[in-house]
């Protein structure tokens, strides 16, 4: 770098000191000519003076010029560098053999092994049977790989060992565009673009109507919230217009948020990595109430961070270094006092999570920042 930008830096100084020494030269032959035309009594000083300020007046154009050479240079790197971007080939191969069943998805994880590099295996013979309509409780502590399991899901990654099936068919052979058209992801930060709320919820696709999200907002019970928001000189409600990133959006606001636009893909499987942080109770409130709309006639895997969310789960999934280290169903667990989950509900997820949620939250305040 150190040597492309000498060379940069060599090359714009030598074609400044370059434009700079031609129109002084430029300045002296014109100064001189008039001089020497004005004593020869050929042109009135007038008329010397008109010789000279033309020379200066093409000073402006040519520094311009030197100036869009080098923006041009600028340009044609950045384009370059794109065309890089576009010509890598992701290492998941999209081949639709196979299309989704309709209604609530099944899931399957057998046997499932992944590492993101050398050093680690983030998911360590994974095996999990997830039925049609069911709703999965998943908890860990940070790192376990929870989240690894929604991008895994996604199919964000391949796996490098098992198979992942959902709906009875392993996700390698379905479409990537079916399969994420069928599984809604609510991640722990949401992506929030510089718009009005409508945009961000139909994401820019002029196929949904206004009606259709508010009737979406209305059955997930958030109508009355996005309603009440102020939008200065746009106007309120759908056309109040969000910040990048969220600013201004609470953690909980984010994630009402991306409810919405959960709901309105109608999936077949919802896959809910909750917020970690704390909600204010009326926030809290709304949250519970649509993750109920939500889930609604849907299978549901759900990453809780708090115990509220756990007890709507059928059954339970505990994650500790990539390996499920306990899994049954959420009554027979919660009765038996040897299991984790038994502990982690009498002495609250909190604490029993209070190792890591110090750094989570930490973590969360980037995200809002
Ligand atoms: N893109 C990545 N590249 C390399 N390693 C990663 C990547 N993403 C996650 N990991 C690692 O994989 C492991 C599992 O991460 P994961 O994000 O699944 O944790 P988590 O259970 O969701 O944690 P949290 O409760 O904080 O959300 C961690 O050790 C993490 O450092
Ligand atoms: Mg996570």
């Amino acid at each position: 770098m150190l040597r492309s930008y000498r060379t940069a830096r060599i090359a714009s100084n030598v074609t400044y000191i370059a434009s700079s020494g031609l129109h002084a030269l430029g300045y002296a032959i014109g100064l001189g000519i008039g001089a020497w035309l004005y004593g020869a009594g050929r042109i009135s000083i007038g008329t010397a003076y008109l010789i000279v300020s033309y020379i200066a007046l093409l000073a402006d154009p040519l520094e311009n010029l030197r100036r869009q050479v080098q923006d041009l240079q600028h340009a044609s790197a950045s384009i370059a560098r794109v065309g890089e971007l576009f010509a890598q080939k992701p290492d998941v191969r999209d081949a639709p053999r196979a299309a989704l069943p309709s209604g609530p998805l099944s899931v399957a994880f057998e046997d499932a092994t992944f590492r993101y590099d050398e050093a680690n295996l983030a998911f360590d013979g994974v095996s999990l049977r997830v039925e049609p309509g069911e709703i999965v409780g998943v908890l860990g502590r940070t790192g376990s790989g929870k989240s690894t399991l929604t991008r895994l899901l996604f199919r964000l990654y391949d796996l490098q060992g098992g198979v992942i099936r959902v709906g009875g068919l392993d996700i390698r052979d379905v479409g990537l565009a079916d399969l994420r058209d069928r599984i809604a992801l609510v991640t722990q930060d949401v992506q929030i673009f510089e718009a009005t709320i409508r945009d961000n919820l139909a994401l820019f696709s002029p196929r949904i109507g206004d009606a259709q999200i508010e009737n979406a907002l209305r059955a997930l019970g958030l109508w009355e919230w996005v309603e009440a928001r102020q939008g200065g000189l746009e106007g309120g409600g759908l056309q109040s217009r969000l910040a990048l990133g969220g600013l201004g959006l609470s953690a909980g606001e984010g994630q009402l948020l991306a409810f919405a636009r959960a709901f309105l893909k109608n999936p077949g499987l919802v896959v809910l990595d909750e917020a970690s942080s704390r909600l204010d109770p009326g926030t809290e409130q709304l949250l519970d109430q649509a993750v109920g709309r939500l889930l609604r006639g849907r299978t549901g895997i759900i990453i809780a961070h708090r115990l509220r969310t756990v007890q709507r789960a059928d059954s339970i999934v505990i994650f500790e270094n990539g390996r499920i280290v306990e899994y049954g169903r959420r009554e027979v667990l919660a009765r038996d006092p040897q299991s984790r989950f038994y502990r982690l509900l009498q002495v609250g997820l909190d604490e029993a999570l209070a190792a890591d949620t110090a750094q989570e939250e930490v973590e969360d305040e980037h995200v809002a920042v």
